[in-house]
């Protein structure tokens, strides 16, 4: 048996696929041409980076099971997986919760200035905290747009703080069976001081926060964004900052990864950027590689379906 891996995935994962099949690895960053060339002839597919869809499948004849490492399903063309009955499974929550610390980590250095805390102190050898004034998480309102598995959990922790959560969601389920204040999207931008995203990247969702969007904010907003980057409008966010409409950023996710590193996105301090690290705890990726190494098994070996089938 073959199964094909795309991107760098713990050996804890790896160690349970090579019980029952012969590894190719292929390493970041991916070429689509090498993708379609190994699936022709495997079995299983784990997942982690890289475009897959009728280019890269077309030749995979034999291919039983597309195992995604993590939740986001943007890099893959669903309604053409769709057509060949291929099952693609996710992790659920294996890094929820390494997302929704890091989300918390983010809002409260953009809310304490903890950045500029340091800077000051290494680069610029001074010594004026009084010009660092931040402000706290207790008594702010906190709009989340995302109810799910990363959303539910931020939810929670903003509860501990003693926020002051609001919530949107197009499927407010989960929300609405947590008792969670649901709110429209209109009334959530009017009304919160820091907005953080946790829903999906889609056609619908792409762009959402586009010049327009943003200027119905409350002037001086604050974001946060863990879910993914062209959920904004890259140049619409950064003319806000500069405006001063969006007081600061914290962003985890570009429009394309790796983003150019001349980027307008890197050119304004207050916009905080990591290079898509939320997930990064060793507990998350251990988790995540052996939660989809034992989709694969389950389906090549054992002959059951996936636990987590998004195409079911
Ligand atoms: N930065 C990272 O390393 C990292 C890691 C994991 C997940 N993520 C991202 O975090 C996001 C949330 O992940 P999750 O596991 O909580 O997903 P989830 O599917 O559990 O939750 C997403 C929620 O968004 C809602 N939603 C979908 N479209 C919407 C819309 N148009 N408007 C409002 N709500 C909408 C859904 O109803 C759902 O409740 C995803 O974008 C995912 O890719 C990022």
């Amino acid at each position: 048996m073959k199964v094909v891996v795309t991107g760098s995935v713990r050996e804890e994962g790896l160690s349970i696929v090579r019980e029952f099949a012969d590894l190719v690895i292929l390493p970041e960053p991916i070429n689509e041409k090498d993708v379609a060339r190994e699936l022709r002839d495997a079995d299983g597919m784990l997942h982690k980076m890289g475009h897959l869809g009728k280019p890269e499948l077309e030749g995979a004849t034999r291919l039983k099971m597309i195992a995604r490492h993590g939740v986001g399903l943007d890099y893959l063309d669903l309604p053409y997986i769709k057509t060949t009955g291929i099952p693609v499974s996710i992790t659920n929550t294996a890094n929820s919760n390494a997302v929704a610390e890091a989300c918390i980590g983010l809002m409260l250095t953009a809310l304490r200035n903890f950045r500029q805390g340091e800077a000051m102190l290494k680069v610029e050898k001074r010594w004026a905290r009084e010009t660092l004034m931040g402000g706290e998480i207790r008594g702010r309102t906190i709009g989340l747009i995302g109810y799910g598995r990363v959303g539910s959990l931020v939810g929670n922790l903003l509860d501990a703080f003693g926020a002051n959560v609001l919530v949107y969601d197009i499927n407010p389920a989960l929300a609405k069976a947590a008792g969670r204040t649901l709110v429209s999207l209109d009334e959530l931008l009017a009304k919160a001081d820091i907005i953080s995203l946790h829903l999906p990247l889609t056609a619908e969702t792409k762009h959402l926060f586009n010049a327009q969007r943003i200027a119905q904010c409350k002037k001086g907003v604050i974001f946060v964004n863990t879910a993914r980057g062209a959920i904004f409008d890259t140049h619409a966010l950064v003319e806000a900052v500069k405006s001063g409409q969006v007081r600061a950023v914290a962003t985890d996710t570009f429009d394309t990864e790796p983003p150019a590193f001349d980027s307008e996105i890197f050119s304004d301090p207050r916009i905080m950027t990591t290079p898509h690290m939320s997930a990064m705890t060793l507990e998350a990726q251990v988790a995540v590689a052996v939660s989809s190494a034992n989709e694969l098994k389950r389906v090549l070996v054992e002959g059951l379906p996936p636990t987590n089938n998004v195409l079911a």
